[in-house]
């Protein structure tokens, strides 16, 4: 570790002296820019760009003393930064685990940009992002990506490097971002320390998964829309519950407090996404152009706890209780208005968890009946029949889900109309290397008509958008337990605006 005197006086230095005299002036042991670069949530005019200074990442505070820090950061409109368009000093501090948060603002719309940063003499990587046209504008077509579920022990992050390759505007992340076990044996490769339970645990688990150079690149390749689902804070955590420990609710409410403060630092998502107290604002939208209406939906914080004590079972009673929900009334009400206003071509909800209510009795561990997922919108059927019931004549809408670590392309209907085309992405690395068709899936298919594809390999989407036909891409990998899986197109469907059916392409 620097020491406190020496670090601040570098770090002023770093500020004032041309950049070819700060490479020679640096007195780093270690890479401080080793968890890489990152943007997000990009509108019309900027986006926000993120680092974190953490020189050794797995030690306490990544290494860093208990002092604030100047980070400088520029934005430019090439490679090179000979026509730097923004820049600015930003503060690191020891409280947010010297991560740093840019809104960069007054950018011109609908165009990449690079982006950088320079503490004490050295240089991060460099980062690229483009700005969302205006809200006005009219774009031909749209490309992009969807990922998640990203268990570091189930495998190497080779679909990221892949991704990271892929020509998007942005990536739509589901969630999963870190799991929050402890390490377990065999595996690819482990994690560092037990369980999570405290910000410094949290911390370090985000540390050891972003040291990761495919997660890395692909961060700095593209702009993401960052949500979470219930691995960034526990297994299947409801609201105020949580069922490994069964913690009482003023005391989850603290351990989620702690998990959220840790995805706030390492996030690169807005001021608006601030935690206060146990709560952070995650569900907002965005616009791009009149070709597309982004919901980005938040299916945990606000969720009743699941009914029939969680699980793959029979529906009780309380799955259809009047009381029973998965996002709150206020998320509820701001997603039916941003649906019906039909401001744009497609209508986009993307968010974690299966909105079809699929039945699972072929699981091995189900009922020989009927058998829901309850930690799905399945286990609140009476908000999900009114959400679908809203969706019904809109024929744009489209469903972006994760969660399931299974590829899946379905329908979703009101009643016995087809009201939405539903796409699951898989996994990055969750449940290891798969296979095409698990041995579920013929069964699966059989006992849902709505199911078009089911696939089990590790991989992303990316969707093709255009005014009038939306494709979505099924990227799946041959194997993520090494190094270097070879990807693949596994499917491409298609459906046309206006007609909330699927084809394949
Ligand atoms: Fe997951």
């Amino acid at each position: 570790m620097l020491s406190r005197r020496r670090f601040v006086a570098m770090s002023t230095a770093a500020l004032v002296a041309a950049p070819g005299i700060l490479r020679a002036q640096s007195k780093w042991r270690a890479q401080p820019f080793s968890l890489g670069v990152a943007s997000g949530d990009p509108s019309p005019d900027g986006f926000v760009i993120w680092t974190r200074i953490a020189p050794q990442p797995l030690e306490p505070h990544g290494g860093m003393p208990m002092t604030v820090v100047p980070v400088a950061w520029e934005v430019a409109t090439d490679e090179a930064f000979r026509s730097v368009v923004a820049q600015g000093s930003a503060v690191a501090r020891p409280e947010l685990a010297h991560s740093i948060h840019v809104e960069v603002a007054g950018l011109k719309p609908d165009r990449p940009y690079f982006y950088r940063f320079e503490v004490g003499g050295e240089r991060s990587g460099l980062g690229r992002a483009c700005t969302f046209p205006l809200a006005t504008a009219t774009p031909a077509s749209l490309r992009l990506g969807v990922a998640g579920c990203q268990d570091y022990q189930g495998g190497y992050f080779t679909a990221f490097r892949h991704l990271a390759a892929e020509d998007l505007a942005f990536v739509f992340h589901y969630g999963d971002y870190i799991y929050e076990y402890g390490p377990d044996s065999p595996t690819v490769r482990a994690h560092v320390g037990d369980v999570l339970m405290s910000l410094d645990d949290y911390r370090r688990r985000y540390a050891q998964y972003k040291s990761d150079a495919d997660l890395q690149r692909a961060h700095a390749a593209h702009a993401f829309f960052m949500t979470l689902d219930d691995h960034e804070v526990r297994n299947n955590w409801a609201g105020d519950f949580e069922d490994e420990d069964k913690a009482p609710p003023e005391v989850f409410r603290l351990h989620r407090q702690a998990a959220f403060q840790a995805w706030y630092e390492h996030m690169p998502v807005r001021r608006a996404q601030f935690p206060v107290g146990s709560a952070i604002q995650l569900y907002r939208g965005a616009r791009f152009g009149n070709l597309a209406r982004l919901d980005f939906l938040d299916t945990r914080q606000f969720r009743t706890n699941q009914p029939c004590d969680d699980g793959y079972k029979i529906a009780c009673a309380a799955v259809r209780s009047p009381r029973a929900h998965i996002v709150s009334a206020e998320e509820e009400a701001w997603l039916t208005r941003n649906l019906q206003r039909r401001a744009a071509r497609w209508n986009v909800v993307a968010q974690q968890v299966m909105m079809m209510a699929l039945d699972w009795r072929e699981r091995p561990d189900a009922a020989p009946a009927k058998t829901l997922n309850l930690d799905s919108w399945a286990g609140y059927e009476v908000q999900r029949q009114r959400l679908l019931a809203r969706m019904g004549g809109l024929d744009d809408v489209i469903v972006l889900t994760g969660d399931e670590h299974r590829n899946y392309a379905g329908l979703l209907h009101d009643r016995e109309r087809p009201v939405a085309v539903e796409f699951v992405g898989t996994s990055i690395s969750s449940d290891g290397d798969g296979d095409d068709m698990p041995s579920t899936g013929p069964a699966l298919l059989a006992a849902n008509p709505q199911l078009k594809l089911v696939n089990n390999q590790r991989g992303y989407l990316t969707c093709d958008v255009t005014p009038d036909e939306w494709r979505t891409n099924y990227m799946v990998l041959d194997r993520v337990s090494s190094p270097g899986g070879t990807l693949s197109k596994r499917a491409t469907f298609a459906v046309e605006r206006g007609r909330p059916d699927l084809r394949l392409a």
